[in-house]
Parts: C-alpha cells; sequence; structure tokens
C-alpha cells in the first residue's frame, strides 16, 4: 500500500498526538478535565493533543486551513484545503479509563474528503483512506461487510449525552432499529463507529448531533472501503447535517427506512 506524502504528514500527527494521549491516559486521575456543557467534558488530554496535530499539519501546509473540535478555526490561505480535525474523539471513553478512542483527521479539498486517518492509540490500529485508493487497516485492505438483511447485522449508534440532541426522537428510532437487527452496540466514539463498519466489524451505524470533526474521516473510510455513508434523512451532506447512517448499501438504506418508520397511532 503506497500512501501519499500528505497522507503521511496526517499519519504522523496522529502518531505524535496518539504517543501524548497514551502518556496522558495513564494518568487520567491527574489531568485537568472541565465541562463545556452538561455530560460534556474536556481536558488537558484533548487541548495538547489538538495543539500537538495543529502544529505538525501546518508545519507541512501552512496555507491550509484548520478546524479543530477545541480550538478556533484557521482560515487557511489556499481557498481550497482545510484539515478537520478530532483530537480525541471518545474524550468520555478516555476519562474513565476505557481504551476506545481515536484521534481522527480529515483532510478537505474544495468541499470534498479525500484523505482520513483514525487513529486508536489504545490498540494500535491505523486506519487511512484517500479519495479512489481505498481505506486500510494498517496494511490491510478494508471491505464492508456483506450482510444484506437487517436480520443479521449488528448496528451501532449513539445516544445523545445530557444537554445534547433530542432524547425522545432517539428512542423512538432506537425502538425501531432494536426490533429488527440482531443487535445494537454503543462504544462511544463517532469515528471508530465508522472506521468499524469499514472494515466489517459493524454492519452499520446512525448518529444524529454530530460534528464535522467527529465523522469527516470516517466517512471517506467507509465510502473507499464499498460502503454508503449519507446524512440520516438521505441526504448527501452528513458534515453539514451532523448526522449519519451507513453500511453497505443494502444495510445503510434499510436502516434509514426504519429509523424513518412512522410512530403506530396507540
Ligand atoms: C463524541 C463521541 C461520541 C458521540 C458524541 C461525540 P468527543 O465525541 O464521538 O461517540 O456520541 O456525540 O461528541 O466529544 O468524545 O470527541
Ligand atoms: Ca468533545
Ligand atoms: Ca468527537
Ligand atoms: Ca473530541
Amino acid at each position: 500500500m503506497a500512501r501519499s506524502a500528505l497522507l503521511n504528514v496526517m499519519v504522523q500527527a496522529a502518531f505524535k498526538a496518539g504517543k501524548s494521549l497514551a502518556r496522558d491516559f495513564g494518568e487520567v486521575q491527574n489531568l485537568q478535565v472541565s465541562l463545556k456543557g452538561p455530560g460534556d467534558y474536556v481536558s488537558q488530554a484533548d487541548r495538547k493533543a489538538e495543539r500537538i496535530i495543529r502544529e505538525e499539519l501546518l508545519k507541512a501546509r501552512p496555507t491550509y486551513g484548520f478546524l479543530g473540535e477545541e480550538g478556533e478555526e484557521i482560515k487557511g490561505t489556499d481557498g481550497a484545503h482545510r484539515w478537520i480535525v478530532d483530537p480525541l474523539d471518545g474524550t468520555t471513553n478516555f476519562l474513565h479509563g476505557i481504551p476506545h478512542f481515536a484521534v481522527s483527521i480529515g483532510l478537505e479539498r474544495q468541499g470534498e474528503i479525500v484523505g482520513a486517518v483514525v487513529f486508536n492509540p489504545a490498540t494500535d490500529e491505523l486506519y487511512t483512506a484517500e479519495k479512489g485508493g481505498g481505506a486500510f487497516l494498517n496494511d490491510r485492505r478494508l471491505r464492508v461487510g456483506a450482510r444484506k438483511n437487517l436480520s443479521d447485522a449488528v448496528i451501532a449508534t449513539g445516544t445523545p449525552h445530557l444537554g445534547r440532541g433530542n432524547h425522545g426522537k432517539y428512542l423512538i428510532e432506537l425502538r425501531h432499529v432494536m426490533g429488527e437487527v440482531a443487535g445494537i452496540r454503543r462504544f462511544g466514539s463517532a469515528s471508530l463507529d465508522l472506521a468499524y463498519v469499514a472494515a466489517g466489524r459493524y454492519d452499520g451505524y446512525w448518529e444524529r448531533d454530530l460534528a464535522a470533526w467527529d465523522i469527516a474521516a470516517g466517512i471517506l473510510l467507509i465510502r473507499e472501503a464499498g460502503g454508503w455513508a449519507t446524512d440520516v434523512d438521505g441526504g448527501s451532506k452528513p458534515l453539514e447535517d451532523g448526522s449519519v447512517v451507513c453500511g453497505n448499501e443494502y444495510i445503510a438504506k434499510a436502516l434509514r427506512e426504519v429509523i424513518h418508520r412512522p410512530v403506530p397511532a396507540k
């Protein structure tokens, strides 16, 4: 598998931030933690990782823009490129000592995601994709799962936390999906949820109330692994909409239908 120079820059930035996260994960009880809103935590580890990634990426490509979860957006001067970065996707897991979190870096060119890196430093799993070049887990080429029926499918989701999203609407969707599928998982890192679909571990995934940095990289992984990813209402702009439903063609379509199934009148 040959990686472009640009993808290598992204991989090196993710590795460097991953090292910092792995060190902080070992001393998680000593980290300063604050709340951005109800149920919405951020720590020193998130901020440090973002600083590392921003420095690495902008050193390599000073004219590109940079959008990260924890800082002010930097507008690029080249007008075409932007990095979209979640320095620590799965902060709640991280702060609870659960080794399921990732660095997520997407590269946007003229409004389209063309490069993706998702790296879990706790498992050393590195997911990469470039537009037209396929998706990989370390050196292994990825392909979404082949199951066609929801009744055979394991589906991941994200539950809106305290203070975020429409809990009532979500519970209705969850009930509909639960009644059709083999199993549901909620592991707590949107970028890894998408990476797991690309790897065929999950057959599908849906979530609302997300930000562009949660899903920019993961959506390219899915598409390059032969899968479908749209926003929950079927539109082609999940980043703008902040929602995603995905899987192979059959599962993504079926999941979308079930999510939108009307609530039966009592
Ligand atoms: C969160 C995770 C989680 C999802 C939340 C995100 P963060 O990101 O991806 O799985 O359900 O909506 O905000 O805050 O840990 O980077
Ligand atoms: Ca966050
Ligand atoms: Ca996130
Ligand atoms: Ca984050």
